[in-house]
């Protein structure tokens, strides 16, 4: 039996932290312990208290000063789109058809989509993230190079191969049969293989016929426990090609909700420009609002609002993500400062408690995986990211004047990247050393 003990100042959330003072929403330990124990942590808390239960055998690891987290979660991201990352100059439909659509023909090729999988994987967990949501591309073959990484790797990740069969060029086309077809066989080979999940993935209104989006509702039946994502409501143009190829819908949300793709385990990216029926339909159902700020501040989509989704009288589900390539950087450090700056365009303060939060418990609350990640808890796997807060000569310099954790974790947040991960768990397994 391989048991491991860390050690390090610990911080887990129960739950949403209201205010910056909210200290009965989370569990922070100065001298903290985390025993783990076949992949899972079994015990956590005060150090010496934890250090009892371990066994002699077991593997000690200090890891003071830094703070140990539960690992971050990304509810939204393109493995195909590494190499179109920082692309100059458009907005959504042209940003797609110019960049993001040529390079994604690539993946017809498995040995590509396995090299870049890798590498993509790599990122992941050198920024500290140990669960995506994950779009593929059209290709079959892209998503068997994902999963097989991901299960080589042991982790929980979610992931599809998109579903697309109009208004994009040849090489990254289906058909209503094949797409069908395809995405059976990954459900069959994959879902509930070790850690991996699927998700149906229709790419989005624009690039499925209603022949196609009848295959996307056949298959959301079939499989009611999957997770299903796409995009919704993320820039105007894209809103009213929409409406044009769907000109029966209320509005673009109603498409999805036509095809019975609406739920609680259905992640909609962006969701910036919903109407009040709109917003009504996705909390009556139950579906999540996947905020990328990096990612619509890129494009120029807008500005999502985060605090008035949560706080409606219908209040959304809401998760955050990076969207790279339209968003720009893998760190869900870096995402949610942006996302900060988006909320306080909108008026409103973010908490450091409430992001933190957001990017571990919110995000696996949203991805319905609470029971397995998010947190430190007993009997949850784990998943853990450590993270320096003097990784920079500018962190350390910042440190010496802050003397609280909330101005901690701003200041991580603030100016954090992938420099401040020390180092990252992935079912008990250290993971940062392992990488090419
Ligand atoms: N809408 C449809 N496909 C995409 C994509 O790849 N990225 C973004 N940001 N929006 C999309
Ligand atoms: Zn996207």
């Amino acid at each position: 039996m391989t048991e491991t003990l860390l050690r390090g100042r610990t911080l887990s959330f129960w739950r949403w932290p209201d205010a910056i003072d909210d200290h009965g929403a989370y569990s922070y330990q100065e001298d903290g312990g985390v025993l783990i124990r076949e992949g899972r942590i079994v015990a956590t808390g005060a150090y010496e208290d934890v250090a009892r239960q371990a066994g002699e055998g077991a593997q000690k690891i200090d890891h003071r000063p830094h703070l140990i987290i539960p690992g971050f979660v990304d509810a939204h991201v393109h493995y195909p789109q590494l190499q179109v990352l920082a692309s100059y100059g458009a907005e959504l439909l042209g940003w797609l058809n110019t960049y993001t659509f040529p390079e994604e023909t690539k993946f017809r090729d498995a040995q590509y989509g396995r090299r870049v999988a890798r590498q993509f994987l790599d990122e992941m967990v050198r920024h500290g993230t140990t669960t995506v949501a994950a779009y593929c591309s059209v290709h079959k073959q892209s998503a068997e190079a994902f999963f097989e990484e991901s299960h080589a790797r042991n982790m929980l990740n979610i992931a599809g191969k998109v579903m697309m069969d109009r208004n994009a060029p040849e090489g990254v086309l289906d058909t209503p049969q094949s797409g069908y077809d395809d995405t059976k066989a990954l459900i069959r080979e994959w879902h509930g293989k070790g850690r991996q999940h699927y998700a149906i993935t229709p790419r989005f209104a624009i690039t499925s016929s209603p022949e196609q989006m009848e295959t996307a509702k056949a298959l959301a039946a079939e499989f009611p426990d999957l997770h299903i994502q796409t995009h919704l409501s993320e820039n105007h143009a894209e809103i009213a090609f929409t409406q044009e190829l769907y000109p029966w819908s209320r509005d673009y949300t109603d498409v999805y909700e036509h095809y019975g793709l609406l739920g609680p385990k259905t992640l909609l990216g962006h969701c910036i420009h919903l109407s009040e029926r709109e917003a009504d339909a996705l909390s009556d159902s139950g579906s999540v609002a996947v905020f990328c700020p990096t990612s619509n501040l890129f494009l120029g989509s807008g500005l999502f609002d985060y605090q008035r989704y949560r706080t409606r009288e219908k209040p959304l589900r809401i998760a955050t993500a990076t969207d790279v390539g339209g968003g720009t950087n893998y760190s869900m450090l870096r995402t949610m400062d942006e996302g900060y700056k988006v909320i306080a365009l909108n008026g409103e303060k973010l908490n450091p408690f409430a992001s933190f939060w957001q990017m571990t418990l919110g995000n696996a609350r949203a991805l319905s995986l609470e029971d397995r990640i998010g947190t430190l808890d007993a009997g949850t796997d784990a998943d853990i990211v450590v993270l320096d807060s003097r990784a920079t000569p500018i962190m350390k310099l910042r440190m010496e004047a802050i003397g609280t954790l909330a101005e901690e974790l701003f200041l991580l947040q603030t100016v954090g990247d992938d420099r401040a991960v020390r180092e990252v768990y992935i079912a008990g397994r250290p993971a940062k050393g392992d990488m090419a």
